[in-house]
């Protein structure tokens, strides 16, 4: 079985293939990141705009990256929710009307379960049950997962999800939106100690998060040390960018470890953009060093948004008969503890 997977919920087209036999066969991806640069965020509007100037191209890329024919694609998996509506429907448009015109079975697939099980793709793949932490731009979740479909809402943020106070907090400092992945690296070279930032919410039990009160704390430092050096040096801002990311890291791996507490689990899985960050993933494998457990993620290009993803949960649940109607529908919002089991 051959699914070809398409992903626009945001601002990256993704179209990719993924074969039963050999896996990723296909992996296609165009990221809109400097169209939106000026804006610093992403503007809807264009976002579906350029999803639909790229779509048929990368689809031809595709195709003959893995060197096939339409003819040789048995169904097709699109990301349907959570995500912004225009740019959910050019894909799912494109996609339901492909599997029309081919005369095969098109499923819907949840961005964050694409998300979810990215590290599926990997070599040693985790095995049910375990807790992921869904960590992107517009989630922070701690799920128990027991099997496709079988998910359990553990905690959640209140308020911004982590890589949205990353983004945040790296417009604050300067950088260039999504400013993740810049933030960390200005960290980098930050002195650990100088600026002591909160840890939100870990003081009472629970396993929710909150982390718009650490993207405040990141301004009142700046404008703080701005009276103090008029101009902000590098250092003080790479200084705040350290202080910023161990809050978000420690925050985390805190409430990962209550987790697996609660749920009595030795396997984590982390996924989503804010998966590839080197700090996050080092003190989760020391914290799963500790308890005897073992975390696993997906590779870098795989944390952040892509069509693999999405076109292995959709072969997932192709293989188990699963389809969609004719219709085409998109969910905006989307709870992934609605999905049916596989
Ligand atoms: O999963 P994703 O591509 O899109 C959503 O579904 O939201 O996640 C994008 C988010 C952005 O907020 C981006 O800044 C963040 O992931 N991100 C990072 C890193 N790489 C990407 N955050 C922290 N450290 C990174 N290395
Ligand atoms: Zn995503």
């Amino acid at each position: 079985m051959r699914i070809l997977g398409i992903e626009t919920s945001c601002d990256e087209t993704g179209v990719a293939i993924y074969d039963e036999e050999k896996g990723l066969i296909a992996n296609q991806l165009h990221t809109q990141i400097a169209l939106h640069a000026d804006y610093g965020g992403v503007v809807p509007e264009l976002a579906s705009r350029d999803h639909i100037r790229k779509l048929a191209p990368l689809l031809q890329a595709a195709l003959q990256e893995a060197n096939l024919t339409a003819k040789d694609i048995d169904g097709v998996a699109y990301t349907s929710g959570p995500g912004l509506v225009g740019a959910l429907l050019v894909g799912s448009t494109v996609a339901r009307s492909l599997a029309y015109a081919w005369n095969i079975p098109a499923i819907g697939v949840h961005h964050m379960e694409g998300h979810l099980l990215a590290p599926m793709l990997e070599e040693n793949p985790p095995h049910f049950p375990f807790v992921a932490l869904l960590v992107s731009g517009g989630h922070t979740q701690l799920v128990r997962v027991d099997g496709v479909g079988r998910y359990e809402l553990l905690g959640e943020s209140i308020d911004d999800a982590a890589g949205e106070a990353f983004d945040k907090t790296a417009k604050l400092l300067g950088l260039d939106y999504p400013g993740g992945a810049a933030l960390a690296r200005l960290a980098s070279n930050g002195t650990p100690n100088r600026f002591a930032f909160p840890r939100p919410m870990t003081d009472r039990p629970g396993l929710d998060f909150s982390f718009s009160g650490l993207k405040t704390f990141a301004a009142n430092t700046f404008h703080q040390v701005m009276q103090e050096e008029g101009e902000l040096t590098e250092q003080s801002k790479a200084d705040i960018a350290y202080a910023f990311q161990e809050a978000v890291v420690d925050t985390l791996a805190i409430k990962c470890k209550r987790a697996l507490k609660q749920t009595g689990l030795k396997r984590l899985v982390i996924a989503g953009g804010v998966s590839a960050n080197k700090q996050l993933r080092q003190t989760l494998a020391e914290l799963m060093q500790q308890l005897g457990g073992k975390v696993y993620y997906p590779q870098p290009q795989f944390c952040t948004d892509n069509g693999a993803m999405i076109a292995y949960a959709g072969f997932l649940r192709l293989k188990q008969g699963q389809q969609q109607d004719l219709a085409i529908e998109v969910r905006p919002r989307w709870a992934m503890t609605e999905l049916t089991a596989v």
